[in-house]
This record gives structure tokens, C-alpha cells and sequence, in this order.
């Protein structure tokens, strides 16, 4: 089988690497070799004139809708609530139904997602699957009268409006749909049965009074970003799923303080705890150790069991981008975006074996069993190292508290603090640029940097050259290219692409250094694709975003940015109190799927919950006049001319 997920691309890569040399493109962006033989060779994805990015840049929002550039549409594919698998029941606009029904439409919270095309092992740009998160929920928005009358119904239905799913689209007379009855529509929710596969399989610390052998555990929740695997299977990172959990002991032990384990009153007010013992940290101390795994499932098979991948370490997990070492061992970038220590680490998983090109999931099952996890460290010169996270190695000794490789994964980010990787300001996504295989990953701010510690740290971090403002409001992009364009390589070489901001502010720390004078904060979600650009999108609280140092920023957005230029242009503004997330475009590069996040979230503290008395007062998108309340949605964004999008 072909790789299915980017067959377009790896045959055009081949075409070029054939015509101007693989060491050429390796070593930078695109030549002028390489770009007449783009012009000549006719592959759609990648054929094009002109400049990389040929759009207008649009002004700042604050209007309740998505907005695009002169030229283009967007119309909603799937919001939560629709149903997306066979006997799947409509939404409801009053939120009346049921946790059963819950379970069989889509989530609430629309996140990472990827496009897999149908049929599989096909390029097909006009039907497929879309795997996805489902990061959150309001549970305010989520049942008709909200949070009062807390039941253990309305746990469930908040547990499952959480997790993962499939969902069928096609492309017919140039609109995108929801296949409502698809035999591959699939949720995955905070109760559906994971194995757990890799180092910590089975150790003490992931036995639990439900799962003595410590193999075996119940769901997936706080999926935030993602990843695909070449053989065509759908990645998805577990990241704050500490807040969910709550230890009212007085005295909460030092693992679960590292991933944060709150109070009940330090929670994010979830309240699953009341009704699922399972989330009380002090009866069940293990389950929290059984959260903040990269999962992996197969999309095109809703019968295939999902997993937990322990060997690529437990963290407030924000994404795993892919990149392909030469001889096919397979690589991930990841970022731990903590919601309360705000200084993690950044980390690298290679695998020990290549995995089998032509194979699908059956054939590379055991691929991400078993390889080495690094942490990155980022020196003051732009140099870099990863410094390998293995048991015995580099201080992870069993008088640091590391007695088996288990250990190191189940607490990595100790084992990051013990081998001195660096502290960054949350990190977020990450994208791997697919020709120069160069790394861009979201940094999305840091409030606390120059006055807060990392966790269990005894000293205040400062700016350092890799973090380079105190405090970090509005976020920067760092990137990194491996030594000898390895991406199993153990040494790199960095810089700061950009720092984010508001070009006439008048704190110079919130001014930031985009060229054109885009103004935009906190970028979180990112994507490359096939022609080279630099997708951006925005991530600010609604909480921020009522600050006045958000007066000219407007909604959130995405923009797009020219690796090699630095030049960034405004593509979309999304509606009121939404997040804007994920980029998928499809192989032809003539769709493009985002997914816009919680509009309406309410300005205050997270998780900015709405009043279930009035769930329209602050944004009624996408359904307007005719909905009962906002909801998140993936969109279809295309040109009206039917080109590329982003041309
Ligand atoms: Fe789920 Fe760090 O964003
Ligand atoms: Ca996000
Ligand atoms: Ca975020």
C-alpha cells in the first residue's frame, strides 16, 4: 500500500530530489532549480508561480463569524452534537440529550484533527476521514440547565463529549458534508478501553484497583493536538488532564504534584470526581499515571483497539509531529504545555525500529513500542542537544528515583529537569517542514517567566536566548534544523523565527518582530504544508482578550508565514471567544480544514464557562438566530476559483 496519508508528497518529493539532488534540498528552502522544475512538472499540490503566499491580508475582528480573505468561502462541515455514525440520533439545539446519544454524535470541543483519504491507500481530495479531538467541554453549554443538578448522567454525558472520533466527509457540487450513518463514524471517549503498550506497561505505578495488571485502562480525555503515523493511523496527545483529577489529602505526593494533581478547589471544576471515583487521587493515586500518553488508532478500521504509548513519555502532551529518518525509523517532536508551572520541556521520540513502508497499522503495530526519548536543550550559541532520557544514562540513576526506564517515562519531565533540558515558555504545537525537514514549534507565552519557578525548581528563570522575553505575553516561534538534516540526529542548530505581538503597543515586550506588521498573540496551533507555508493560529483566553493590551488584536486568527522571508499575512479571523485550531489541508491543497474551538468561552478564569440561563450571550455561531447555542465545528475553507489554497 501506498503511504496514505501522503502519497502526493512523497511522490512529488521523490520527482524533485530525482532532479535537483536530495543534499540541496535538504540544505534550505527551495532553489530556483527547484522551482522551475515545480513550474515544469505539473503536480498539482505543488505546481505554482508567483510568491508563496498570494493572498491579501485581512484586518483584525471582533465580529461573531469566521472571516477570509477576498477570493475564498468557508462553510461548517461538522459541529458538535452532529451525528456522525450509524443510528446516530440529530442534535438537539436546547442540549437535552442524553450521555447515550452524546456518545454517538460528535464531541464538543473540536481539536487536532487529520485528513485520511477514502479509499484508503488512495489521494482522493474529495472524500475521506477526518480522526479528531475532542479537547473540552462547557458543561454550563453541554445540558440544558448546565452545571446545577450535578448528576452522575451528567458526568457521563461530560465524559463523552471528551476523547476522539471519526467522521466521514465528502466533497459534492463544492460543499463538504458529514456522512450522517458512516460505517467508519467512531467515537472514542473518556470510558473507552485502552491497552497500554511500551516501557510502563504493567509497572506498580500503573496498577490501579480497576486494573491490577496495569495493561488495561478506561479512556482518553484533554486531547489536545496530534499526529499520524506513515502507516495511516491517527495520533492523539492527552495534555491537561491533571486538572480533572482531584487529591484533598493536604498532602499531595511528589509525582502527582510534578503533572500537577490540584485540590479539588485548584481544579478546573470538572467534577467528575464526584461520580467516578477514579478521578480521586487520594483512593486511586495510580490512575493519573495512566494519562498524558500520545494514543494511537487506526481510522479506518472502528473496530481496532486503541493503545497508549508509554515509550514516548508522559507529559501535558500538546502534539507529536512527524518527521522520517532515512532508514524509516520514525520520529516525533512533542511539546508539554503545562497549565500551571507554564516552564516545560521540549521532546523527541525516535523509534528503534524503521517501520515497514507499504505496511498498514497491522504491520507496523509495535513500530512506537520501543525507542529512545530526548529532551531538548537549547543552548545560548544556537547549538542544541537532545540528551537521551534512558534509564542509567545522563543522571537518571536509581538514587535520582529512576530504578527502570519506566520510571523515566511515567515522570519525564523530572527526567528532563535532572538531564538539565530547557525550560520554555508552553510549549504547543510543532511542524516539520517537509522538504528541510526544519522544525517549527508554537511557544505560546509565559507570564510567569522572570518572576515563577518550573515545578519543584528552587530559582526564578529570567529571559534566556531560546525564551527571549520577561514575561512573555504574547508568544514566539523557535525553530531548529538537525545536525546533517538527521532527524535522528542528537545535535541542532536553532533560532527564533519570530516573536508575536501587537506592533504599536507601548510596552516594548508586547511589540514583538513580524515582518509586515501583522499583529497577532499567543500562537498555538501550526501546520506546513506541501508548498512550504507556515500556517499560525491563535490561542488567547477570552480572559486576555477583554485586556487591554488585546484592544488591536481582535479574535483569534490564523496567518500564514513565509519560512524563508519571514513574511506573515492574515488568512482568517474566527468568531467571538473562539480558539482557532488545526490545519489539514487535503493532498490536491484546494481544501483546507480548520477547526474553530469553544466560541463564546466566556472571559473568565478558564475554563471560561457560559451562563446556561442565556448560552447565546456571548456568540450564537455557526447556527445564528436558528441555534440554541454556539458550538465548535470544523470548517471547509476553499477558493472560489477552485485553486490552491493560500496561492
Ligand atoms: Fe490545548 Fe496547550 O493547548
Ligand atoms: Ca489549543
Ligand atoms: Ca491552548
Amino acid at each position: 500500500m501506498a503511504d496514505p496519508v501522503n502519497a502526493v508528497g512523497n511522490v512529488f518529493d521523490d520527482l524533485v530530489a530525482a532532479r535537483i539532488g536530495r543534499r540541496e534540498l535538504l540544505g534550505g528552502s527551495l532553489g530556483a532549480a527547484a522551482l522551475g522544475f515545480l513550474n515544469g512538472c505539473g503536480l498539482t499540490p505543488t505546481a505554482q508561480r508567483g510568491p508563496l503566499i498570494g493572498f491579501a491580508s485581512i484586518p483584525i475582528s471582533r465580529i461573531d463569524t469566521v472571516v477570509v480573505p477576498e477570493g475564498y468561502t468557508w462553510q461548517v462541515v461538522n459541529a458538535w452534537g452532529d451525528p456522525i455514525m450509524v443510528g446516530a440520533p440529530a442534535f438537539e439545539i436546547d442540549a437535552s440529550q442524553s450521555a447515550a446519544v452524546q456518545a454517538m454524535q460528535s464531541g464538543m470541543f473540536h481539536d487536532g484533527m487529520h485528513f485520511f483519504p477514502l479509499p484508503r491507500g488512495s489521494s482522493s481530495s474529495t472524500h475521506g476521514l477526518i480522526g479528531i479531538n475532542y479537547e473540552y467541554t462547557d458543561d454550563n453549554l453541554l445540558t440544558t440547565d448546565g452545571m446545577a443538578n450535578w448528576s452522575a448522567e451528567k458526568v457521563q454525558k461530560s465524559k463523552n463529549a471528551h476523547g476522539l472520533g471519526v467522521y466521514e466527509a465528502r466533497l459534492e457540487d463544492g460543499r463538504w458534508r458529514t456522512v450522517a450513518d458512516s460505517r467508519f463514524g467512531r467515537r472514542i471517549t473518556a470510558d473507552t478501553p485502552f491497552r497500554i503498550k511500551g516501557p510502563a506497561a504493567g509497572h506498580p505505578l500503573m496498577q490501579t484497583a480497576e486494573d491490577r495488571n496495569g495493561t488495561r485502562v478506561r479512556g482518553t480525555f484533554q486531547n489536545c493536538a496530534n499526529g499520524y503515523t506513515p502507516w495511516g493511523t491517527y495520533l492523539s496527545c492527552e495534555e491537561n488532564f491533571t486538572a480533572y483529577f482531584a487529591n484533598d489529602s493536604g498532602s499531595i505526593p511528589r509525582l502527582q504534584d510534578r503533572y500537577g494533581v490540584p485540590t479539588t478547589k485548584d481544579g478546573w471544576g470538572f467534577r467528575w470526581h464526584e461520580f467516578d471515583e477514579r478521578f480521586n487521587a487520594v483512593k486511586h493515586p495510580n490512575e493519573s499515571n495512566r494519562f498524558g500518553w500520545v494514543v494511537e488508532f487506526d481510522p479506518y478500521d472502528p473496530k481496532s483497539e486503541p493503545v497508549k504509548h508509554t515509550a514516548m513519555g508522559r507529559m501535558a502532551h500538546e502534539g507529536a509531529a512527524l518527521s522520517v529518518a532515512d532508514d524509516g525509523r520514525v520520529v516525533y517532536y512533542m511539546g508539554d504545555d503545562d497549565y500551571r508551572s507554564k516552564f516545560e520541556h521540549i521532546y523527541k521520540f525516535v523509534s528503534k525500529q524503521p517501520y515497514r513502508k507499504g505496511g498498514g497499522a497491522a504491520q507496523n503495530a509495535t513500530v512506537l513500542d520501543e525507542g529512545t526519548l530526548y529532551a531538548g536543550r537549547f543552548n545560548a550559541d544556537g547549538s542544541g542537544e537532545w540528551i537521551e532520557l534512558v534509564q542509567g544514562k545522563n543522571g537518571l540513576t536509581a538514587e535520582r528515583g529512576f530504578h527502570s526506564q519506566a520510571e523515566v517515562v511515567i515522570d519525564a519531565r523530572t527526567a528532563g529537569d535532572v538531564v538539565g533540558a530547557t525550560y520554555m515558555d508552553r510549549p504547543e504545537w510543532l511542524a516539520v517542514h517537509p522538504r528541510s525537514k526544519e522544525v517549527y514549534v508554537t511557544l505560546s507565552n509565559n507570564s510567569s517567566r522572570g518572576k515563577g519557578k518550573p515545578l519543584h525548581q528552587t530559582e526564578p528563570l529570567g529571559a534566556d536566548a531560546a525564551n527571549p522575553r520577561a514575561p512573555n505575553i504574547m508568544g514566539h516561534i523557535v525553530r531548529w534544523r538537525e545536525t546533517g538534516g538527521d532527524p535522528a540526529a542528537t545535535t541542532f542548530k536553532w533560532d527564533v523565527f519570530l516573536q508575536a505581538g501587537e506592533p504599536t503597543h507601548k510596552d516594548a515586550l508586547k511589540r514583538g518582530n513580524v515582518k509586515g506588521g501583522v499583529a497577532f498573540a499567543q500562537p498555538d496551533g501550526c501546520h506546513i504544508d506541501a508548498r512550504g507555508v507556515l500556517w499560525i493560529q491563535t490561542d488567547s483566553s477570552a480572559q486576555s482578550m477583554a485586556t487591554a493590551d488585546w484592544a488591536l488584536l481582535g479574535n483569534n486568527q490564523m496567518v500564514a508565514a513565509d519560512p524563508t522571508t519571514g513574511e506573515v499575512r492574515r488568512f482568517l479571523t474566527g468568531p467571538v471567544g473562539c480558539e482557532v485550531t488545526a490545519v489539514q489541508l487535503t493532498p490536491d491543497l484546494r481544501t483546507m480544514f480548520i477547526n474553530i474551538q469553544h466560541p463564546g468561552e466566556a472571559p473568565l478564569a478558564h475554563p471560561g464557562r457560559n451562563d446556561p440561563s442565556k448560552p447565546k450571550a456571548i456568540s450564537s455561531w455557526p447556527d445564528g438566530e436558528a441555534g440554541g447555542r454556539p458550538r465548535s465545528a470544523t470548517i471547509a475553507i476553499r477558493r472560489k476559483d477552485g485553486g490552491i489554497v493560500g496561492t
